[in-house]
């Protein structure tokens, strides 16, 4: 029996083409494993009237490790009417699946690296000092708590009489004791002490581990006094136990103003989810974009590695399949790290770094073409092109 399984869900559109990419590579690279195939979903969705099946949880909670596509999500309405003839008005809700996985298994720590390959043309550049143009080589990784803040899913319009009367005990809220029900939205950024404590000490410990100077919490505790401010704190607690590492505090406003001017100087960045979100795609850019961005979800159990990007639906169709499939290939390579093959994970990122450098196979998206069926015409590779590039590089 192979040492690990893997709970693949390739979800929908171009999820469905690029983890199949990132298996053909863990193959190649030696892991042992076997691979189980779960339902995720809109597909899925619309078949059952349940887009996360009840034999996925079952899945994920033996096996403890999963590869995410992508899924595509709609609104309530479009989810109602896409709904198979048979399921509709049956009283089935639509919720987003990985938002639900994150939740049902507390995947509270996510991770996403964002780092420059050499000679990524979509590398950013800016006018340099002393030569015409520096391309600053980025290695940060962002630390996202990934299960509360403002996508705790707490929220209402028109919030029952007893949230009202709860809101009325701030005395900040006499301004807007007078907004008529149905014109009242609230969305609740909620932190507890021990999911910041969690994703601060897992911060702290990757820097550690691998290496980093810094951590630098991104938050706004001079506005949100309360949940930014918690973090504040206990990233100061925290930081005890790591004296070696410099512990630095940015404004995410400030941070996004800042990103182009210096952002080879940061190495962990810790922050809660909106926050986390905005400014690991913010760093994400710097880096090549959707195609390059990988990440992983983990959990005291569990650990569920995605591509940050979504199902492409426009592109899921093309034959052959155009998009990039590093995102994804990268995302595994941290599946490989999560499970300590390290010396797998890293061939895999030299690898791709290798293809990157060499600039021979690349998609469109690197060769900054609008995507389209002539992108092939054009230059570009298919998506399977780049893994055989890559793959033809791993020994
Ligand atoms: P998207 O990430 O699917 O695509 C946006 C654009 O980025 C694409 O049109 C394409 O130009 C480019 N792109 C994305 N992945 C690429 C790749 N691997 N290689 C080259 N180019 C790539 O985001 P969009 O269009 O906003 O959403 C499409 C669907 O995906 C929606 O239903 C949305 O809800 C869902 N989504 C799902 C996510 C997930 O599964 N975690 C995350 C984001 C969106
Ligand atoms: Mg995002």
């Amino acid at each position: 029996m192979a040492r690990h399984t893997v709970v693949t869900m390739p979800g929908d559109g171009i999820g469905a083409i690029v983890l199949p990419e990132a298996v053909r590579v863990l193959e190649k690279v030696g892991f042992d494993a076997d691979y189980l195939h779960a339902d995720i979903g809109w597909e899925c969705w619309r078949r059952t009237g349940d887009p996360l099946p009840d034999a996925t949880i079952a899945l994920l909670e033996r096996h403890r490790l999963g590869l995410f596509g992508a899924i595509t999500s709609k609104p309530k309405k479009e989810a109602a009417e896409d709904l198979d003839a048979d399921l509709r008005d049956h009283g089935f809700d639509y919720s987003s699946p990985i938002v639900g996985l994150r939740q049902h298994f507390d995947l509270d720590v996510c991770i996403r690296p964002c780092r420059s390959f050499a000679g990524n043309p979509l590398n950013f550049v800016r006018r340099g000092s002393a030569e015409p143009i520096d391309e600053p080589m980025i290695d940060v990784v962002i630390f996202r708590q990934n299960t509360e803040g403002l996508y705790a899913g707490i929220e209402w319009t028109d919030p029952p009489q007893a949230v009202r009367d709860a809101l009325s005990l701030h005395p900040n809220w006499r301004r807007f004791a007078e907004t008529p029900e149905e014109d009242l939205a609230v969305s609740v950024r909620l932190f507890t002490r021990r999911a910041v404590r969690r994703i601060l000490t897992a911060a702290f410990g990757y820097a550690r581990e691998h290496g980093y100077r810094s951590v630098t919490v991104c938050e706004k505790p001079n506005v949100l006094r309360e949940t930014g401010g918690m973090m504040v704190e206990e990233a100061g607690k925290v930081h005890a136990d790591f004296p070696e590492i410099e512990l630095r505090s940015t404004n995410v406003d400030a941070q996004m103003m800042w990103l182009t001017r210096n952002p080879e100087d940061y190495g962990v960045v810790v922050a809660g989810n909106l926050f986390g979100d905005i400014v690991s795609d913010a760093f994400a850019g710097l880096v090549g974009g959707l195609g390059f961005a990988g990440s992983g979800n983990i959990g005291d159990d569990v650990a569920v590695f995605e591509p940050t990007h979504g199902s492409a639906p426009r592109y899921a169709e093309l034959e052959p399949s155009i998009v990039n499939p590093i995102a994804m290939i990268l995302s595994a390579a941290m599946l490989l790290d999560h499970v300590g093959e390290t010396r797998r994970a890293e061939a895999v990122r030299r690898a791709v770094g290798d293809v990157v450098v060499e600039g021979r196979v690349r998609t469109y998206d690197m060769m900054r073409l609008p995507g389209g069926p002539d992108v092939v015409g054009r230059g570009a590779a298919t998506t399977q092109q780049v893994t055989d590039a890559i793959l033809a590089r791993l020994r």
